[in-house]
């Protein structure tokens, strides 16, 4: 399963990239918005920090514009994705990105027959929200099994990226569905380093050493 950070703080970034773990970024207009910078010149930055796969959205709602705003963004950098919103109009725009070969990543998926319309267009991704659909009482991760099987069914080369991820149990639920990504805050991947017993493990092990030093008379 690959790790992407959900986020567009390049210090965030900066740190998850030497774990040595995370292998792409997912941006969004709010995530963005709350970074005080250029967005252009931020998802430059990103890329040639984590030099993988780099989401940045577009703002336009109609077909011809996001077209035009996702071939800019993609001339940025190589690991350009330009995220695509799930609308008619964006899944023309998928079409026709994917003729000429700019990947894309459909977001804001709340159902697997949307997640399926997206493969059918060429995304490179869909990234179902969990989390949004967890907040209005609808389990997130049903879709996410659908989608997997549905992807299998027909061969799809589409990637899911499980998104809108709260806590740790989405990571394990979407590792166990097999989907390909999660994309997760900084916060929640170093929640996943965490286990009380490693704590304890690691305190009487050195104990344990010191003990053993001084009764070697070191
Ligand atoms: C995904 O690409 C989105 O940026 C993100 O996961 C949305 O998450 P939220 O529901 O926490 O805003």
């Amino acid at each position: 399963m690959k790790i992407f950070l959900d986020t567009a703080n390049i210090e965030d970034i900066r740190e998850g990239m030497k774990l040595g773990l995370v292998d792409g970024v997912t941006t969004n207009p709010t995530l963005v918005s709350r970074e005080g910078v250029k967005f252009e010149d931020r998802v430059v930055e990103i890329c040639e920090t984590v030099k993988g796969p780099v989401s940045a959205e577009v703002t336009s709602t109609d077909y011809e514009n996001m077209v035009l705003q996702a071939r800019e963004l993609a001339s940025l950098n190589e690991h350009v994705v330009v995220k695509i919103p799930m609308t008619r109009d964006g899944m023309r725009a998928v079409k026709t990105l994917y003729g000429e070969g700019i990947k894309t990543n459909v977001t804001l998926i709340f159902n697997s027959l949307q997640a399926t319309l997206a493969a059918k267009a060429g995304a490179t991704y869909v990234s179902p929200f969990v989390g949004r659909l967890d907040d209005i009482a609808s389990n997130g991760m049903e879709i996410v099994e659908e989608i997997v099987r549905i992807f299998a069914n027909y061969g799809y080369s589409t990637e899911i990226i499980v998104a809108s991820v709260r806590h740790p149990m989405h990571v394990l639920e979407a590792a166990l569905m097999g989907a390909d990504i999660v994309t997760i805050p900084y916060e929640v991947l170093l929640k996943l380093f965490n286990h009380p017993l490693t704590d304890i493990g690691i305190e009487r092990f050195m104990d344990d050493w010191k003990r053993y030093q001084k009764q070697q008379g070191k």
